[in-house]
Order: C-alpha cells, then structure tokens, then sequence
C-alpha cells in the first residue's frame, strides 16, 4: 500500500510540474504576434483607418504621389526604412518601382504593436508575400 500512495504522490507531483511549465510557455507566447487571420483583420483595420487614404484600398497608390504598397520592391528590398518611414514620417525622396516619389508621409502615431499588425497586414496583402515582423524589429528602429 505504501508503494502505491508513493507513485500517487510522485504522479501528482508529475502532473503539476507539467501544468507549471505549459503555463510558463503561454506566458511567453503573448510578445510573438502571429499570422492569424484575426491578427491580419487588426492590421486590416489599422491600415483602413490611417493608411488607405494615400496607399489606396487595392495598396496600389498613387502614382508619382504617393507610391504603391502592393508589388513595391521598396517594401521588399529596404523594409527596415520602410519601418522607420513610417514610424517617424517621411519626406526623403525615395524610388519604388522605378518611379521617384518625394511627397511628404506624415508619422503615423501607431504603437510599436500596432506597427506590427498593420505591417504584418501590408507584408502579406494583395498578392505580397514578404513575411511578417516581430515587435522587437519594431522597437529597435529607433532615430
Ligand atoms: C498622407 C499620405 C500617407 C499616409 C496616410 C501614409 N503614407 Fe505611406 N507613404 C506616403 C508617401 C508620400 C510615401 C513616400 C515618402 C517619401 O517620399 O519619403 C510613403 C511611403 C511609404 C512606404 C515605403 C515606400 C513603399 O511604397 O513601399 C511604406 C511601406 C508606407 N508608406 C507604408 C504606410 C503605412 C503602413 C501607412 C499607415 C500606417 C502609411 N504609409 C500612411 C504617403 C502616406
């Protein structure tokens, strides 16, 4: 009987050693935003609300004004400044897709999070497959 209650014990100890760890993990999980579908609907509404204006519904832009989001080998090639364009503002010239663009982007005011929904949202839209980023590659774009 004794050996029995001793393997009880040692099961339970087992069990929430276990439940501890896997709470430990989800706790972690929270900083990493995913790809879900949910996440891209967040981006979506940021990007309707602070982007569409100028970047256009499709992300096609306007052409010698405000450039395109959707196919831009500016996004693809330099996101790092894109990142910094957008969380600072921009008025540099810059070339996107062969056409030069100098018009004024004003800062967007966007939390670094919210930055990475709505880029996360701009990376994987109309036919763009450029990846995602993580709130730290947010944060370290700094002045
Ligand atoms: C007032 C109009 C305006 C708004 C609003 C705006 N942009 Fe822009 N955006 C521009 C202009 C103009 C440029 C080019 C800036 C330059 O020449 O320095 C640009 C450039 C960019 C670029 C880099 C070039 C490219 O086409 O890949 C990205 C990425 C970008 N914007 C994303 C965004 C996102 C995301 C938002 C919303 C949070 C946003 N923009 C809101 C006007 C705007």
């Amino acid at each position: 009987m004794k050996i029995t209650n001793l393997i009880f014990i040692l099961a339970c100890f087992f069990l929430i050693s276990c439940g501890g760890s896997t709470n430990k993990k989800e706790v972690k999980s929270v900083t990493k935003i995913e790809l879900t579908s949910e996440n891209l609907e967040k981006g979506a509404q940021l990007y309707r609300a602070k982007c569409m204006n100028c970047h256009m519904k499709n992300g096609k832009g306007v052409e010698k004004f405000y450039p395109p989001l959707a196919s831009s080998d500016y996004l693809e090639k330099h996101l790092t400044d894109a990142i910094y364009m957008v969380k600072y503002g921009s008025n540099k010239p810059i070339k996107v897709n062969g056409i030069k663009y100098n018009s004024l982007m004003p800062s967007s005011g966007l939390t670094d999070t919210e930055l990475v929904f709505v880029f996360n949202y701009v990376l994987n839209s109309w036919g763009n497959q450029y990846g995602s980023i993580s709130l730290e590659q947010v944060q370290s774009v700094q002045r």
